[in-house]
Order: structure tokens, then C-alpha cells, then sequence
């Protein structure tokens, strides 16, 4: 059979200064879809990476005083070794310093050169370093010093030099017409109409060419300039597949869905799809953009210096607990406020006492009524072939939640499955059972929650990966089982072993 192909991106980090929580939480949201994926028997491509060109990272280097290229390793480094920490299964990691993608945005340029798509002129205007982005007038706003600040409210910096001009004018009307008959390119549906009506107000021409600083890729022909670090970062997308007759460029290009957050939007809904229709390339199918997280109200970021180390909170907390709690506790196109309070509430409420307290207590009783061994199913009841037939419903109920992001729904879906099983146990008593000797009935009850249990992880396993994996092997189960297999059901008569803690309580810090 003939798998479908899907390819998901992150955007790839600035190597400005190390990661944070909001990067780690773009690329847990672009994980979990492309585990839920592959589970539904895609095959996947999910890239993930470093942005390290332009005036920003040189500038850090500076400030640290260290060579570009030494910083830029380090940083990327620590890029690199986080996606491990967050269980990441990327299939690549990209760094726009590698070679094959400075020969990538080298052809593009040539391309771009070639349909006269660039020409050379002269720029004047105000820069944000923060931002990586010219600023427009009606952006710039002055501070108490009378300083041009832009909407990041850093400093701007006067640029007059020579520069080559994208020509992002004359795509406005093409963009329009392409916005219209793809409703679905930029998620949420808010956020589509922010673009549209952005475009609608008119583009001008880019300068996508420095000659102020040395830190980017070359301008083929013209060795003065760098090119812009946006032009050279959006085609990391494209680098990162291969040459264009692969197979991998073949198979997963256009990307299905670059998940980016809402501050680089305008970046992917605009001038990404225009550099692609005027070098000669497909569009990609869509691009979401997710909310920020905050601290008291206010923007993660490294600029405000409120950010929190997402190795910390994996260290403390696990790697699965961080996973649910960003996923979980806000829909994924909004804002939602960080605190470690609200994580802790999170996993001892969802974790400990729900899923971890049902797994627990159905596993003991098994070793304690039937030494371990799995019950035969009895004759039963509606109330329990309903309980039984949940996860297979619910599985058809997230799929849509799931390809639009919506992971707290899709969690909200399988927690329902959780409670009610737990309600179960409450009301079928099996300790009762026991006491009144009643064994078919007890095994057809433990069989039941064994079952729903198992399907439950099946569900899980994008979301809690290594929690899900544990639970299946104290099942006796492949620890990796396709969507399709949550009509199975578990052997009776084989024998399992004793349970251990799959979310272990946190407890109040005084
Ligand atoms: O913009 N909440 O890199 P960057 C949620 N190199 N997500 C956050 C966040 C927060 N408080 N802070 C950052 C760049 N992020 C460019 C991208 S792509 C071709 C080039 C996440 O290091 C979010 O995904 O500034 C945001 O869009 C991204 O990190 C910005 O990372
Ligand atoms: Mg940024």
C-alpha cells in the first residue's frame, strides 16, 4: 500500500541566545501532530532547526565576544540537544549554515535574478534588529527618549544603503486570488483574515539585500551583499528536503503545515508564498500559527529576559508531564500565562489522579484477584460494552480536532474516556465482587478496564509518548500500535506483571 506523505515543520530558532520555553512548546505541538500522524500510517517528514544569519546573531557573538561561527555552534548545539530532551521526533535538523542550504538560497537567488523578479536600488528606512524586519511607517512609534521604537519596542536603526528589492508589490494581486481559494492556508481562521486584509492594504517591494554587516549568505555576483535573513531562512523548508529531483524533495514538498508562532506570521502568509510563486515553486498547503506563552501577561522572550529553561522543567517534572501540561492547558492558537503552580495542578489532577490512579488500581487488582493473569470476558451488560466501545468513538471524534491543532479538544475527548472508566470501577465495586466470591462477574469487569485502558494508551501515545509506552508494556503490548488497531483487544489468559507508578504525585513545595 501506498502510505501518504505528510511534512511538518518548526520554524528554525534564532541562535541569538538559548532555547526557551516557547520554543520548546512550537516544536512539542509540531511532534505530537507528527506522531499522530505516522500512527495513522502517514509516512512523515518533520524537520526542525537554527536560524543563524543575520545582524542579531552577529551582534550576540559580538556581545559575548566570541568568532560568529564558534557562537552560532554552541548555541545550535543547544537547539540540538534540547529536541532530544523534549522527545522530539524530528527526522532532520537543519542549520542554515551547512552547506546545502547556503547552495539552496544561492539557486534560489539566480532564479529570482533570471525572471527579473529583483532588481538593484538604494534603501532608506528604519530596521529592527529584534525583529529581523524593516519596519514601516505606520509601525514605528517613539519612546520617552524620542527614539524610533518598533512593535517589538527595540531601538531602530536608521538604514541607507545600497540593496537589492524584491519585487513583493506586483504579487499582492495573485496573493488575494490565492488566499481566496485556499481558505484553510493560514490557521486558525482569525488569523487568515489578519493576513488577508494586511495584503488588501497594499505591499511594497522588500529589500532582501544588506551590505552593513558580513554575517549571512553572499549575494551570488555581488559579494558586498548579504541576503536578507529572512529570504535565506523561509528556504530552510525547502534545503532540508534535498536536491529537487530526490525523492524526498518529491514526495513531501509542498509542505502539508509550517507551525509557526503568531509573531512570524506575516513572514510564512506573505512573503514566503510570494518568494515561491515568483522563483517557480509550489505553495505550501498551510500554515498555523499558535499563540504565546506568558509570565503575568507578558510575552516570553529572551529580549524581556522572563524566560523559563524548558531542560529545568523536564529535569523537575518529567518530559511527558511538560508535553500535556503546554498541550492541555490552553487551545493552541491562543495566549495562555506559564506557572509552575498551574503545571504541578495539572499533574496531579490529569495525571496522578486520573489516568495514573485508573492504570494503577486496575493493574493491582488484577494481581490481586487473578494473580495477573487477564480475565475472560462474561456475559455483559450495555454499560460495559458502551465503556469498551469509547476509545474506538472517540478516536473517530479527534481526528478533525486533530488536524486542526485543536490538542486540548482532542485531550479533553480521551479524558473523558479516563473519568468514566474510573467511574466505573466506582460503581461496578470489584472489590465487592471479590468479597461476594462473584470471579465471572469480576473478570468480565477487570476485562473491561483492561481493555479500555489499553486503548486509552493507544490514544495517548502522540501526546505521552514515554507514558504511553510504559503502560502498553505493562500490558504486555508492542509498544508502538497504530490508530487502526483500537478495535483489538487484549489476550485473555496471558499474565501480567506487577504495576508500577506511571505518574508519580507532585508534592507542594513549602
Ligand atoms: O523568529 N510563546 O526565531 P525565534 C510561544 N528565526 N512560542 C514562542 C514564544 C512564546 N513566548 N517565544 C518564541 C525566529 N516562540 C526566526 C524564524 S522560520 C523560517 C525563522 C516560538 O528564535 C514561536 O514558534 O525568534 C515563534 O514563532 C518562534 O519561537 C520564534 O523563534
Ligand atoms: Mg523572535
Amino acid at each position: 500500500m501506498q502510505l501518504k506523505n505528510f511534512y511538518i515543520t518548526t520554524p528554525i530558532y534564532y541562535v541569538n541566545d538559548i532555547p526557551h520555553l516557547g520554543h520548546a512548546y512550537t516544536s512539542i505541538v509540531s511532534d505530537t501532530l507528527a506522531r499522530y500522524k505516522r500512527l495513522n500510517s502517514y509516512n512523515v517528514f518533520f524537520s526542525t532547526g537554527t536560524d543563524e544569519h543575520g545582524q542579531k546573531v552577529e551582534e550576540s557573538a559580538m556581545n559575548k565576544g566570541q568568532e560568529t561561527k564558534t557562537f552560532t555552534d554552541t548555541v545550535s548545539q543547544r537547539f540540538k540537544m534540547l529536541t532530544n530532551k523534549l522527545n522530539l521526533t524530528n527526522n532532520d535538523f537543519i542549520r542554515t549554515t551547512e552547506e546545502r542550504h547556503k547552495k539552496k538560497v544561492s539557486l534560489v537567488w539566480e532564479k529570482l535574478i533570471n525572471k527579473d523578479e529583483i532588481y538593484l536600488g538604494d534603501y532608506e528606512g528604519w530596521y529592527s534588529i529584534r525583529d529581523e524586519s524593516f519596519i514601516s511607517h505606520s509601525d514605528i512609534a517613539t519612546d520617552k527618549d524620542n527614539n524610533k521604537i518598533g512593535p517589538s519596542k527595540d531601538i531602530l536603526k536608521k538604514v541607507k544603503e545600497p540593496s537589492y528589492f524584491f519585487r513583493l508589490s506586483k504579487w499582492q494581486k495573485p496573493l488575494l486570488e490565492f488566499y481566496k481559494n485556499n481558505k484553510e492556508f493560514v490557521k486558525p481562521n482569525t488569523r487568515y483574515n489578519e493576513v488577508k486584509s494586511f495584503v488588501e492594504q497594499g505591499l511594497e517591494d522588500l529589500s532582501i539585500s544588506r551590505t552593513s554587516f558580513n554575517w549571512g549568505i553572499k549575494v551570488p555576483g555581488n559579494s558586498k551583499h548579504v541576503v536578507y535573513v529572512w529570504l535565506d531562512a523561509l528556504f530552510n523548508y525547502i534545503s532540508v528536503l534535498g536536491e529537487e529531483n530526490s525523492d524526498k524533495y518529491k514526495n513531501f514538498w509542498p509542505a502539508d503545515v509550517h507551525v509557526v508562532g503568531k509573531d512570524i506570521l506575516r513572514f510564512h502568509a506573505i512573503y514566503w508564498p510570494a518568494f515561491l510563486l515568483a522563483a517557480g515553486y509550489k505553495i505550501p498547503k498551510s500554515i498555523f500559527a499558535h499563540g504565546w506563552w506568558t509570565i503575568n501577561g507578558e510575552k516570553m522572550s529572551k529580549s524581556l529576559g522572563n524566560v523559563i529553561d524548558p531542560n529545568y522543567l523536564v529535569d523537575k517534572y518529567g518530559c511527558d508531564q511538560i508535553r500535556y501540561f503546554l498541550l492541555r492547558e490552553i487551545p493552541c492558537g491562543k495566549d495562555g500565562n506559564f506557572s509552575e503552580e498551574l503545571l504541578i495542578k495539572r499533574i496531579n489532577s490529569d495525571l496522578a489522579n486520573d489516568y495514573g490512579n485508573l492504570v494503577q488500581r486496575v493493574l493491582s487488582m488484577l494481581q490481586k484477584y487473578f494473580n495477573g493473569k487477564v480475565p475472560v470476558l462474561g456475559s455483559f451488560n450495555e454499560d460495559d460494552s458502551k465503556l469498551l466501545l469509547l476509545p474506538e468513538l472517540s478516536c473517530k471524534n479527534i481526528k478533525p480536532l486533530m488536524d486542526d491543532l485543536d490538542f486540548n479538544l482532542a485531550l479533553d475527548e480521551i479524558w473523558d474516556i479516563i473519568r468514566k472508566a474510573n467511574a466505573y470501577v466506582d460503581f461496578n465495586e470489584p472489590w465487592a465482587l471479590n468479597k461476594r466470591n462473584n470471579m465471572e462477574r469480576l473478570g468480565t469487569v477487570l476485562y473491561i478496564l483492561l481493555n479500555v485502558i489499553f486503548k486509552i494508551a493507544i490514544l495517548t501515545q502522540p501526546f505521552l509518548p514515554l507514558a504511553s509506552q510504559k503502560i502498553l508494556k505493562l500490558l504486555k503490548q508492542n509498544t508502538e500500535i497504530k490508530y487502526s488497531s483500537i478495535g483489538s483487544n487484549l489476550q485473555s489468559g496471558i499474565t501480567l506483571d506487577k504495576p508500577s507508578a506511571v505518574f508519580p504525585r507532585i508534592l507542594k513545595e513549602s
